[in-house]
Order: C-alpha cells, then sequence, then structure tokens
C-alpha cells in the first residue's frame, strides 16, 4: 500500500500542507495559510493542527526555515527566537499522532529537485534565502549559505530577500541573485544549482545560465516524501 505523507513547508510568510503519496498523488486540495504573527511555537503549531484536522495520512513531513538537527530545530531567523532547540517532531508525533520528520526548508526542497549525481546546489528564494548542497545525492544538512557575511557586512539573505525585491523592485534584485549564483559557483563547483522559492518566478529558464535550473516550487512540498527514503 502506498503511503501518503502530510507534506508541511513552514515559510516566513505562509504554511502550505498537501498530503501526498509515494508517488506524488496529491490528496484533497494544497491548502497555504498565512504564517501567525508571533510565529511562536505554540501558533504556529495550532496552524499545522488546523491544516491537518480531516486529512487522513500515515506520516508527516516538516520543512523548517531554519537549522534543524534530529528533529530539533536550532534557528529561525525569520520566524521566532522560541525555536531555539524546540522537540518539533517529536511534539508534531504527539499531537498529529503519527511519525513525523523535519528538515530544514531549502534541504527538504532539493530532494524533489536533485537527479543524484555529483556536486548539486539549491537556492530557495523567498522571505529569506535558502540553500541546499548534495553529493551524490547525499543531503549535507544545514548549509545556511544566506546567513554568510561578506563586503559591508551583509549577507546574501540580506540582498536577495523578499523584502529587498519589494524595496528595490525587480530589475536591480535579478541583477543581485545573478551575482549571488557567480559568487557561489565557483566557490562550491555544482553540476547544477536549482533556483526555487516563491520568488524564483521572477526568472524565465532563458534569463538563467545553462548550469541552473528553474525549479518547480512545488518541491517544497515534495521534497517532503523523498524525506522518508533519503536517509
Ligand atoms: C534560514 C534558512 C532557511 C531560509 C529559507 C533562512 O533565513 O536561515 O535555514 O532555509 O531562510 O527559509
Amino acid at each position: 500500500m502506498l503511503l501518503r505523507t502530510l507534506c508541511i513547508d513552514i515559510g516566513g510568510t505562509n504554511i502550505k500542507a498537501e498530503v501526498l503519496d509515494d508517488e506524488g498523488r496529491s490528496f484533497g486540495e494544497p491548502l497555504r495559510i498565512a504564517t501567525p504573527r508571533p510565529a511562536e511555537p505554540v501558533p504556529v503549531l495550532a496552524a499545522i493542527e488546523e491544516v491537518a484536522r480531516g486529512r487522513v495520512f500515515e506520516r508527516v513531513s516538516v520543512g523548517f526555515p531554519g537549522v534543524v538537527r534530529q528533529g530539533v530545530t536550532l534557528t529561525a531567523p525569520n520566524l521566532d527566537a522560541g525555536w531555539s532547540g524546540f522537540e518539533l517532531a517529536r511534539t508534531l508525533e504527539a499531537r498529529l499522532g503519527k511519525p513525523a520528520r523535519v528538515c530544514n526548508d531549502a534541504d527538504l526542497a532539493g530532494l524533489a529537485l536533485i537527479e543524484g549525481r555529483d556536486v548539486e546546489m539549491v537556492l530557495t528564494l523567498g522571505t529569506g534565502m535558502g540553500a541546499g548542497l548534495y553529493v551524490d545525492g547525499r543531503l549535507v544538512p544545514n548549509l545556511e549559505l544566506g546567513h554568510h557575511p561578506f563586503g559591508d557586512g551583509r549577507c546574501y539573505e540580506d540582498r536577495v530577500s523578499d523584502r529587498e525585491l519589494a524595496r528595490i523592485g525587480v530589475d536591480e534584485w535579478k541583477r543581485r541573485v545573478h551575482e549571488t549564483i557567480a559568487q557561489i559557483r565557483p566557490i562550491w563547483n555544482f553540476r547544477t544549482l536549482y533556483l526555487g522559492g516563491g520568488n524564483a518566478r521572477h526568472f524565465t529558464q532563458r534569463e538563467l545560465p545553462e548550469d541552473v535550473v528553474l525549479a518547480d516550487n512545488r518541491a517544497g512540498v515534495m521534497g517532503g516524501v523523498r524525506l522518508w527514503s533519503a536517509s
């Protein structure tokens, strides 16, 4: 029997949820609700319970916008400091009564995109900038490239965030994304870089270099199914 996974993508702006089976078939409508503010654990867990209500699934996957180690969230720059040291996987198992896995959101999206050969990377452009790194299909977790400081002390995320896009306009923002990719390429020497997250929609494939592939924005939830076969 194919298992159904409740795949949840916790974003700084929205929480998305969809039930998918092992072959990626969707059950019921995909849901999107605004991330509660302040985005502390209690209201976010209540929102997850709301999206789970009335749905049939055997397991839960969560893409979380921060560092996650063994189901425990360590950082959440675009949510709330209250996530530091929070046992998210264990709490979800208790609240939803199903096995749960939690992974960094960009890491999880990449699981739905990679081919599994050589060095592959993913950059997600949304509220923040997420990054994933894979070597022959194996995830190197929690890269956190978005917070790498350079130049005037700002980091990549400060330059290409959602907020900056609104402030500087799409043309300058796209120039910055190109610049970011050009800086990353000679350091990480990826074979392919997948560009995902909600704001990747501002690009067409033709505007991107050959080794950069525009990703399906559904990867943010689709990776949740792969999370159960990835390790
Ligand atoms: C976080 C990353 C996350 C990214 C996208 C960043 O601020 O540090 O862990 O992947 O936002 O949500």
